[in-house]
């Protein structure tokens, strides 16, 4: 039997390019966004669904107490608004998703419903929001804040938060637009209702001021790791991304949330759940083994990994001896599905070792340093394995390069596409659809 088709998104952030090594794009200046925008064209031309931009809120301090790392390398910080780039990207092309992460700690409801809106219509229906709560005291303090809310607290609220932008989105009429020249009605009036919300937390009279987007929502995008997050998840996302160590555990989260989805009454395969993985390719196994070398030998790597999972766990690895395993099971209140990717709770592998693991320390669900044939031939079996949906692909060296995008895209896909299992063609109008499809 043919092996059903899986999807394919790309995880980047709006952050400087590869800009130490030669195949710079803009040599770190990528901030007018005609980077991403060709990103995006090349995401196109090889049929993946979405094109998914993380974002945070804050310069981080995390890693030694200082901003140092992070402002000096470039890495995580400068960071701009995902959410006008996501419209540009989405502009210049045809049928590619763009998804751009906003923070419910960070947008009153009301506004991220209209920006939401708008942008949805002006991408014909390809526009995604990835719901983030924000995982950082320091994004809290932004936003007048001292703490951030327990993990808890902030997925009740962010509960909230969905249910009532969900309410201004139904607060028209699919039809309350009309247009009717003869009676000079542009919107039945009849089909337009405030909403008159009132929640423990927020609280809004709608109804909102634009017009129903042609997806009327935008496609939900949501990562959940802790039971609670994945219950959130499962209730409202359109797609899950999600990491994972090794096949069994993406079978067995995938299999969790379709069970959650199912007893929140919706249908389990409107949910796509898609691994990150991040693929060091090259014309021989050698090749890729040489790549993958020369990326976690370089000078700067340990540190930028260490302040990265910092970063996003609020947890100083900066305290811990490299060359030993870490003391304890660490918990956060930040990112728990990454750090628990990270650590590997168990294997008894030292600092160093997570960071230069072949599995790309907290963002390569398997592991895939192999050549072009071989890493698609990988992605196919473990994606039969685990029963659908797709993957997420980012770069193992924390920056996008033309070059890189051109190695999967050019390279990979090809080889997968020729093989049945990924999209050769979009057949949908709008982002939901072309997730649907299959
Ligand atoms: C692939 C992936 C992408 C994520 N992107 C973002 C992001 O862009 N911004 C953000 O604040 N958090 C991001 N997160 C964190 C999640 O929103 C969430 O806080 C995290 O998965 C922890 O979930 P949990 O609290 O249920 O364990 C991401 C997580 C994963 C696994």
């Amino acid at each position: 039997m043919a092996q059903k088709k899986f999807h394919m998104g790309w995880f980047l952030n709006f952050t400087v390019d590869e800009w130490t090594e030669p195949h710079a794009g803009l040599g770190g200046n990528p901030w007018n966004g005609k980077f991403y925008v060709e990103v995006g064209q090349m995401l196109e031309k090889a049929c993946f669904d979405y094109m998914m931009i993380e974002d945070k809120l804050i310069v981080s301090e995390a890693y030694g107490g200082t901003s140092e790392v992070y402002l000096k390398h470039g890495l995580m910080a400068p960071k701009h608004d995902p959410v006008p780039l996501a419209t540009t990207v989405g502009v210049m092309t045809q049928k590619l998703g763009v998804v751009a992460t906003i923070s419910t700690l960070g947008y009153p409801p009301y506004l991220l419903a209209r920006a939401c809106s708008t942008i949805d219509s002006l991408v014909e229906g390809r526009f995604g929001w990835n719901i983030v709560t924000s995982a950082e005291d320091f994004a809290a303090q932004n936003f007048g804040m001292e703490k951030l809310p327990p993990r808890e607290q902030r997925y009740e609220m962010a509960d909230e938060y969905v249910d009532l932008v969900n309410q201004l989105f139904d607060s028209w009429d699919k039809d309350a637009v009309v247009l009717d020249r003869e009676s000079r009605t542009y919107v039945d009036y009849k089909k337009v209702r405030p909403i008159h919300f009132k929640g423990k937390y927020y609280s809004c009279r709608g109804p909102l001021n634009t017009v129903p987007s042609p997806q009327h929502r935008p496609v939900y995008v949501q990562a959940g790791g802790s039971p609670r997050g994945r219950d959130f998840a499962a209730k409202h996302a359109d797609s899950i991304i999600a990491v994972a160590n090794g096949v069994q555990e993406m079978k067995a989260y995938r299999e969790d949330i379709r069970a959650r989805a199912a007893k929140h009454g919706r249908n389990p395969d409107d949910v796509k759940v898609l691994y990150l993985i991040s693929p060091t390719v090259g014309a021989t196994t050698a090749e890729a083994k040489e790549k993958f070398r020369r990326i976690v030998e370089h000078p700067d790597y340990i540190e930028q990994s260490l302040a990265l999972i910092s970063f996003i766990t609020d947890i100083d690895f900066a305290q811990f001896d490299l060359d030993k395993p870490l003391p304890g099971k660490l918990t956060t209140n930040g990112e728990s599905g990454s750090l628990d990717k990270f650590q590997q709770w168990g294997s008894g592998k030292t600092l160093r070792q997570l960071c230069v693991d072949e599995a790309g320390g907290a963002v390569s669900s398997i592991e895939l340093v192999d050549s072009y044939a071989n890493v698609a031939e990988r992605m196919a079996d473990a994606m039969a394995e685990v029963g659908g949906d797709g993957y997420l692909i980012t770069s193992p060296s924390h920056r996008v390069s033309r070059r890189y995008v051109s190695d999967i895209c050019e390279g990979v896909i090809p080889i997968l596409q020729r093989r049945g299992v990924v999209r050769t063609e979009y057949t949908g109008k709008t982002l939901r659809e072309t997730l649907r499809e299959f």
